[in-house]
């Protein structure tokens, strides 16, 4: 079959960009841990409120010294409704909902994921010193415009740890 030589560099270079993108999408999920922030922890969302991760909201710090704080999102409010969390620091998100899907997007951050119910959606970010708006992003009903929550970040000196973690929150049903 002949193919016009013009014809045959676009081809190769249509194959070479795919190879460059599949590889690059390979890289991020097999050497750098990349995941989407869903689907990878599930909760019966009827006893959210009941479960050890989320009985208790807000920030805790783990064995390690890891900064985590559990949210709960609901129509239409995120709980809790304030966060205290330390500057320069790595802090891991973990969030579901009980009863639509919400959206949690920390305003002017990388800071964002569903929310969907039945999964704990999962991110690690760190912030500057400020205050930060959380909003919904994803409409979740008449008041959805209305869910909004706030985080103030602290320098890392004036945070107060607020408490170890439970030890292995996932095992004591
Ligand atoms: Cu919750 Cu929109």
């Amino acid at each position: 079959m002949k193919v016009d030589l013009y014809e045959r560099i676009w081809m190769f270079g249509v194959a070479g960009m795919l190879v460059l993108f599949f590889a690059s999408l390979a890289n991020g999920a097999v050497n750098e841990g990349r995941h989407p922030p869903s689907h990878v922890e599930t909760i019966d969302p009827s006893s959210v409120m009941k479960d050890p991760r989320f009985r208790v909201q807000g920030v805790r710090v783990d064995a390690e010294g890891q900064v985590h704080a559990w949210v709960v999102g609901l129509m239409f409010t995120w709980l809790p409704a304030e966060l205290t969390l330390p500057a320069d620091t790595p802090v891991t998100f973990h969030l579901t909902a009980i009863d639509v899907i919400h959206g949690y997007q920390i305003v002017r951050t990388n800071g964002q994921t569903m929310v969907m119910p039945g999964y704990v959606s999962q991110f690690t970010t760190q912030f500057d010193a400020g205050e930060y708006l959380v909003a919904c992003n994803e409409y979740c009903g008449l008041g959805h415009h209305n869910m909004a929550s706030k985080i103030t970040v602290v320098p890392r000196d004036q945070w107060q740890v607020p408490g170890t973690e439970p030890e292995t929150p996932h095992d004591s049903h």
